[in-house]
């Protein structure tokens, strides 16, 4: 569980306004520092390029944005906005340094850090030789870890300096809109006070801040981007299916964007076991080969059944690493409250484990060899003939057998207590948090 867990949304609080440095005044630094400053706080913008600092000294923004040029002439025309060329004067005018130079891709995809570590160094340097407190916030988009391998030793021995994550989420062509009214304010760090601190910079929005660890804070915004880019690919390809099956693309998308329950919404959206089941699986297969015959490339849904069976695969090897010689696992059906056993993941997984030696059994509230019959009978009984003798009758005769337990799907209200109780080691495969599930 990360450090901020506990509280990680906390509306924003009210502190004194800041004295802010903008370090690059490209388009996310631009906007920050001038929307900082329509919001009272004192900010100087610093780029080593001197025309985008002469411009906004001279009221104009160093490119086009909209509503960007009248919001840095109004704060420069009230002294809130200034620029410099030069790291000094920002630092000397401020006690929170905001870090937006540019992570361009290499060759290879990596993201270079040169600017960000160039920058970082000299105002490492101008802290040392006048030392004060100051909080660093990164607030280019940098991978899961930057913060701790690449910022905070260049700031280790330097005392009173703190160190923040503050993705921006703006979008380009609406970035004042966006600032002012964001869709989510994300700050994270190991010390509580600092991240406080930086979400109260927005507290006029009035926009809660999710408070987070400095990994997630920086993991947010590249899980944003990566669903922005397989939202437009989903809508593009399924548009694509559409047109060429005789539907209206746009029929079909604005359709699927009414339902607020499954498909705009947070359902699906949960890390957790490989789906199943008689639907999703076969209907993928059947997209992909109909997108075949028409000719159509489909690249993002095609991927969709090899992605599930990587994760399938990851908690198949997870399971095959525990150090166990009796796995129990509740859960058989591929999600919870239902009987219906067509593909369900945990019978592939079981069929692994048994092939692989391993002593397994199985319980699952709504599955008794007694009761089901038809195609799920003899979907179960052709996977693993010998099903029955792998079948608990209920959770206390499997928790009696176990030395470890695996979860697949999410324990009904008795289960849950049950487990409470239950010293066996668990590995939770499936995804709601085992404190959420009421089990330790
Ligand atoms: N552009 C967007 O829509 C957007 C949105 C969200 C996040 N981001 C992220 O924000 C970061 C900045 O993006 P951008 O589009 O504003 O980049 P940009 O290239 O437009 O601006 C970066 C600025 O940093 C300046 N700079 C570089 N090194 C410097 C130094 N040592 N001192 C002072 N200034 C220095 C450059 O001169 C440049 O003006 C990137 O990590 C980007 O991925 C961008």
């Amino acid at each position: 569980m990360g450090y901020w867990d506990a509280r990680s949304t906390v509306l924003t609080e009210s502190f004194p306004t800041a004295r802010v440095a903008v370090f690059g005044l490209g388009y996310v630094g631009s906007v920050t520092a001038a929307c900082l400053a329509s919001l009272g706080h004192q900010v100087t913008g610093v780029d080593r390029d001197a025309f985008k600092a002469e411009c906004i000294l001279k009221g104009k923004a160093p490119f086009f944005e909209p509503g960007l040029e009248e919001l840095i002439a109004t704060n420069v025309s009230s002294g809130r906005l200034s620029a410099a060329t030069c790291a000094r004067q920002g630092i000397a005018q401020s006690d929170i340094g905001l870090l937006c130079v540019g992570t361009p891709s290499e060759r290879n995809g990596n993201l270079r850090l040169d600017h960000l570590k160039r920058v970082v160094d000299e105002i490492a340097g101008l802290l040392s030789e006048a030392p004060k407190p100051y909080i660093l916030v990164v607030r280019s988009t940098v991978f899961p870890g930057t913060c701790e391998q690449v910022v905070a030793p260049a700031v280790a021995r330097l005392s009173g300096v703190s160190l923040v994550s503050n993705p921006e989420f703006l979008r380009e062509g609406c970035a004042v809109q966006d600032f002012l009214q964001p869709s989510l304010v994300v700050v994270g760090g190991n010390e509580e006070q600092a991240v406080r601190r930086i979400a109260s910079l927005y507290a006029a929005l009035k926009a809660p801040a999710r408070l987070v660890s400095l990994r997630t804070a920086e993991m947010i915004k590249y899980a944003c981007n990566a669903f922005h880019a397989v939202k437009v690919a989903f809508a593009n390809e399924i548009g694509a299916l559409s047109e060429k099956s005789g539907a209206s693309a746009h029929e079909v998308m604005d359709t699927l964007c009414l339902d607020r329950k499954l498909n705009i919404s947070p359902a699906y959206l949960k890390p957790g076991f490989a789906f199943g089941g008689s639907c999703l699986p076969k209907d993928l297969r059947a997209i992909v080969y109909r997108g075949s015959r028409l000719d159509l490339k489909l690249p993002l849904l095609e991927a969709a059944l090899p992605s599930n069976q990587q994760h399938l695969e990851r908690a198949i090897q997870q399971v095959i690493e525990l150090p166990a010689a009796r796995i129990g696992f509740l859960g058989l059906a591929f999600k919870e409250n239902t009987d219906d056993l067509r593909e369900s993941p945990v019978i592939e997984m079981l069929e692994r484990l048994i092939g692989k030696g391993r002593d397994v059994r199985v319980y699952d509230p709504h599955v008794q060899l007694s009761s089901i019959y038809g195609s799920n009978r003899e979907f179960l009984l052709k996977a693993i003939p010998h099903i029955g003798r792998l079948l608990s009758e209920s959770l206390d005769e499997l928790l009696a057998w176990a030395d470890h337990l695996v979860i697949t799907q999410k324990p009904q209200a008795q289960d849950a207590e049950e487990l409470a109780s239950n010293a066996l080691p668990v590995l939770n495969l499936a995804g709601a948090s085992l404190i959420t599930m009421g089990v330790r």
